[in-house]
């Protein structure tokens, strides 16, 4: 163990004194610094994504908006590949590529132009919003927003015969609609909503069908993956069309120029923004581990690219990352450093039902790894911590915490996003004494939380340097704990 982390243990476990035992000094959604605006947060995934962060970012948007009576909540990255559930009159929604505080009234929900549109995914939501909530909330679809169709699907799954790249994904068309932006002949919203639709997204069709057959498949054969109705052939060009009409029709409304907007509500204040990123940082394709990663931007910095450079990570002033409290998890090839062992594992999956929303395979289960946690908290500059799952723990069962990594020569080292580096470091662990996750469950205060879950809070977020914000502690919505003050 070294000295930092033995003085820190010390310090906590001996004398119970430590910052994140007690509430935050100051609301840092109100008393912000020069430059910065108030009532501003963005939530990202601070991990490898399936945090949890959904309900905190609800929690968070009824807390803001109810208070206002409006506020935006904003969708920066990805598309289809993202879920969450929300609850609505004891009714269960899943969203995809709604933010969650779609349900909140008042809420203006923005999805951004940063993100990858799937026009009948989204009609599908829509739908389903209106049989649960009687209306739909201000949704505002930004016209620069990109598409991502039924021609996306097919040439990823084509693909998949032909390179190691992308074999896991969701099967949602992520890559090749951000792939068109850099290849330059993105359809974005605005063509959907253009007068000469079928005559831009045509031409579209035409390119991928050249496009899959030169990999020698069927474009119009092919069957695609349909959110809440069985997979469904692309059909001819005239099919496609005539289905992607249909969606337009009803998307119409929804499609708008999203950018004075965005710009005048910023100016004001009293107007709550929150920011729900989807995925983790360590999908991110620079910051995660190739070939599990996604291709938007799930860091603050997307905000930036997705608001044309409106509003810039460092004026919002609460930048959370949401992290499991007690594990890790993540679904693909990648090989965690801290890969716990199977009876654990299972314990934990079972327990915190750790399957793909969108995808229901298995998440691999891996102890808290503070190298690979605080890379990712530095290179997207976080400010606060979101602890989910602070129910997950066990009396038996002591948790463990990578502290540090040492490399082949006994040296100490930090994380890097490279398997074939990784593969090569030793993790360093403390156990630390846990508690009686049933316990927990339900805490509504910190002095609700058994005393060695303080303690561990604590602990992770000295070891992070980065104070908690908030922790869930079961599914119920009210599961929720805050240090604000
Ligand atoms: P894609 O985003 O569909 O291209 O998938 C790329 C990789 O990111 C795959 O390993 C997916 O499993 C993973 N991925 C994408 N979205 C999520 C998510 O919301 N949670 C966890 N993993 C995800």
């Amino acid at each position: 163990m070294t000295d930092d982390v033995t003085r820190l243990i010390e310090q906590i476990y001996a004398t119970d004194r430590h910052d994140s035992i007690r509430p935050l000094p100051t609301n840092p959604l109100q008393k912000v610094p020069a430059g910065v605006r108030p009532s501003s947060i963005a939530i990202e995934g601070g991990a490898f994504g399936d945090e949890g962060k959904g309900r905190i970012v609800d929690e968070v948007c009824a807390m803001l908006i109810s208070q206002q009576r409006r506020g935006v909540v904003y969708r920066w990255n990805g598309g289809a590949n993202a879920g969450h559930t929300v609850v609505v009159s004891g009714q269960k929604i899943a969203l995809h590529q709604f933010p969650s505080g779609v349900v909140v009234p008042g809420a203006i929900i923005v999805l951004g132009r940063g993100m990858v549109i799937h026009p009948g995914d989204l009609v599908m939501e829509i739908d389903r919003l209106m049989q649960a909530l009687g209306e739909i909330p201000q949704v505002k679809i930004d016209r620069m927003a990109v598409l991502a169709l039924d021609t996306h699907r097919v040439l990823e799954s084509s693909l998949k015969g032909w390179a190691t790249g992308g074999r896991g994904s969701t099967g949602r068309g992520i890559s090749p609609a951000y792939a068109d932006v850099l290849l330059r002949h993105p359809v974005r919203m605005r063509d959907l909503a253009a007068d000469d639709w079928r005559d831009r997204l045509g031409k579209h069709y035409d390119m991928y069908n050249a496009l899959v057959r030169g990999l020698g498949e069927n474009l119009a054969t092919t069957e695609v993956l349909r959110l809440n109705r069985p997979p469904l052939a692309v059909g001819s060009k005239f099919v496609f069309l005539d289905r992607l009409g249909a969606q337009r029709a009803l998307l119409l409304p929804y499609i708008t120029d999203v950018y004075d907007t965005i710009r005048e509500l910023w100016s004001d204040p009293n107007v709550p923004f929150v920011f729900e990123g989807a995925q983790g940082v360590g999908l991110d394709p620079r910051y995660g581990v190739y070939p599990d990663v996604t291709s938007s931007d799930p860091t603050f910095d997307g905000i930036t690219a997705s608001t044309e450079g409106l509003i810039r990570p460092a004026q919002i002033a609460v930048r959370a990352a949401a992290i499991k409290a007690t594990y890790m998890s993540s679904v693909g090839q990648r090989r965690l450093p801290t890969q716990a062992e199977s009876l654990l594992a299972t314990r934990i999956r079972e327990d915190a039902h750790e399957y793909g929303a969108t995808t229901r395979r298995p998440r691999d289960i891996a102890h808290i790894d503070v190298p690979c946690l605080r890379f990712f908290a530095r290179v997207t500059d976080v400010t606060h911590l979101v602890l989910t799952h602070l129910d997950i723990a066990y009396p038996d069962q002591p948790i463990r915490v990578c502290t540090h990594y040492r490399d082949t020569a006994g040296r100490q080292v930090g994380y890097r996003p490279d398997q074939g580096y990784l593969d090569t470091i030793q993790p360093e662990y403390v156990e630390l004494p846990s508690w009686d996750g049933q316990a927990a469950r339900g805490a509504r205060t910190i002095e609700d939380l058994p005393r060695e879950a303080r303690q561990y809070v604590a602990f992770l977020s000295g070891m992070m340097d980065i104070p908690p914000l908030f922790g869930t502690t079961g599914p119920q919505r009210d599961d929720i704990v805050s240090w604000l003050p």
